[in-house]
């Protein structure tokens, strides 16, 4: 960890000038005149960017505009800038709803991300009835006319989003891209680069943020691979929605982390959690910290200014209320970022030779942040589904020592009306709720890097499937 920069006290002498002194007593008391008092501010501090998703649809609402111009400095396009958006017949390119975006975030000061290149979704028609050759030329066509046109105002590019399938196969999604050939990914990223030199080419994608899921490993191996072979990769975005049923994993700085370390930028890209409260605050807060903790972590963007902008409204899973006002999660993310973070390594974009071998993906780095007296202490926790009844669940955790460890303890959290009725292998204690079960060792605790132990538990479900949040911490 580094410590964080001093803060400065810029615009206190105005305030000071004009109020009394009960109020200066109460300014001095809150630091709100840091550099950090606003996202983008509070992010630049370990030279960071922190970004949102825009829809041109709402450029005319000034309440919307004024919250994003003031936190924002990086800029994705929700929409606008998609293959259906871009080519909406074949051959006749529809620049104005993307340039609209692009005008309005150059003029104010901010960096574009581009969103995104190729994609099985949101195609126009024409191309989603292609396939084979005439769909592979299409496609690298696309790629070239519209990374080409916005050349030099992109910061990065989302080249290829959502390539591969989710759950335990670790395999490519299929589409017709996928099936015009295994190839047709690096193909778009050589595209992109010849287009556009300048611009950060990354491969973003969802449910790539815990680092044991099979998703996760199979695009750990692509871009393992095509550091290795030389293909153009500078980043990988990380979307990060997330909701109770697919919750911010406990290890998502391991993930960050052995991305960085093949020598990619990493940026959560669409960062949204449904909830609301201090339960949404801090897993906001999680995410911050995770992507703080990586010097390769450049920069985070939410999808979207306020709940009722959002792709999931229903969910409030953004950090400003329908109203424009700042929510619990709006102050977590700020002072998390204001906590200072490793600083993003300048320039970033270099990443290490091709021929250096990469780190083992079993192995993760380990974790700076857990405190003495075993420093780096750290371990994994892992949450595997067991049999399924009507009314009730089994489950298992894997805690998994990513160091040398003398003990752990892991939390399970479950929601009501879930009840905890059995366990095994292991030592529970619980809260006055009921909710929150504390799991430990049932013998001697130490583990040995790379070693894992698991328990297990039933949890009668009342009707309520959601799995149970889990973490764990290592002494
Ligand atoms: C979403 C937009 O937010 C919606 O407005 C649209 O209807 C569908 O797409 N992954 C992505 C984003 O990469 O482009 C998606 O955006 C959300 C999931």
């Amino acid at each position: 960890m580094t410590t964080p920069r001093p803060r400065t006290r810029r615009g206190l002498a105005a305030v000071v000038g004009g109020v009394a002194a009960a109020t200066l007593a109460v300014a001095l008391a809150v630091p709100a005149s840091a550099a950090g008092s606003t996202l983008q501010a509070a992010a630049a501090e370990s030279g960071r960017y922190f970004g949102t998703a825009i829809a041109a649809s709402r450029l005319n609402d000034a309440t919307y505009t004024t919250i994003a111009n003031r936190e924002f400095n990086m800029i994705t396009a929700e929409n606008e800038m998609k293959m259906d958006a871009m080519q909406p017949s074949r051959g006749q390119f529809n620049w104005s709803s993307g340039d609209r975006i692009v005008n309005w975030a150059r003029q104010n000061g901010k960096q574009v991300r581009g969103h995104a290149l190729a994609w099985h979704s949101q195609q126009p028609g024409w191309m989603q009835n292609m396939s084979g050759s005439a769909l592979r030329t299409a496609m690298l066509d696309h790629v070239t006319q519209v990374a080409s046109y916005y050349r030099g105002k992109i910061h990065s590019w989302d080249v290829v989003n959502e390539a591969f399938a989710d759950g335990s196969s670790g395999a490519r999604r299929d589409s017709n891209l996928q099936r015009t050939g295994n190839d047709w990914i690096e193909a778009a990223f050589r595209a992109a680069r010849a287009a556009d030199p300048n611009a950060k080419l990354c491969y973003n994608d969802y449910n790539t943020d815990n680092w044991q899921h099979a998703k996760t490993q199979a695009v750990y191996r692509m871009v393992q691979d095509f550091k290795a072979r030389g293909v153009p990769i500078d980043c990988v975005g990380f979307q990060a929605h997330f909701n109770s049923g697919n919750p911010v994993p406990s290890n998502y700085d391991v993930t960050l982390r052995n991305f960085a370390a093949l020598g990619v930028d990493v940026q959560i890209t669409e960062l949204d959690i449904e909830g609301s409260g201090s339960s949404q605050a801090q897993q906001y807060q999680g995410v911050v910290q995770a992507c703080l903790s990586v010097p390769r972590c450049t920069g985070i963007t939410v999808w979207g200014v306020r709940d009722t902008d959002s792709w999931r409204a229903s969910g409030t899973p953004l950090l400003f209320d329908g109203s424009g006002n700042k929510k619990a999660a709006y102050t977590s993310v700020l002072n998390q970022l204001n906590q200072g973070g490793t600083p993003v390594p300048n320039p970033t974009t270099p990443g290490p030779n091709p021929t250096t071998p990469a780190p083992n993906p079993t192995t993760p780095a380990p974790n700076p942040t857990t405190p003495a007296p075993n420093p780096g202490a750290s371990c994994t926790a892992t949450y595997s589904e067991g049999q399924k009844w009507n009314d009730r669940f089994n489950g298992t955790v894997t805690i998994r020592a990513n160091t040398d460890i003398n003990s752990w303890t892991s939390t399970v959290t479950v929601r009501y009306p879930q009840r905890v009725i059995a366990t095994w292998n292991g030592s529970p204690t619980w809260d006055s709720s009921g909710n929150v079960m504390t799991m430990r060792p049932s013998g001697g605790g130490a583990l040995a890097a790379g070693q894992t132990v698991s328990f297990g538990f039933t949890v009668q479900h009342g009707g309520n499937w959601t799995w149970p949040s889990i973490s764990c911490a290592a002494s």
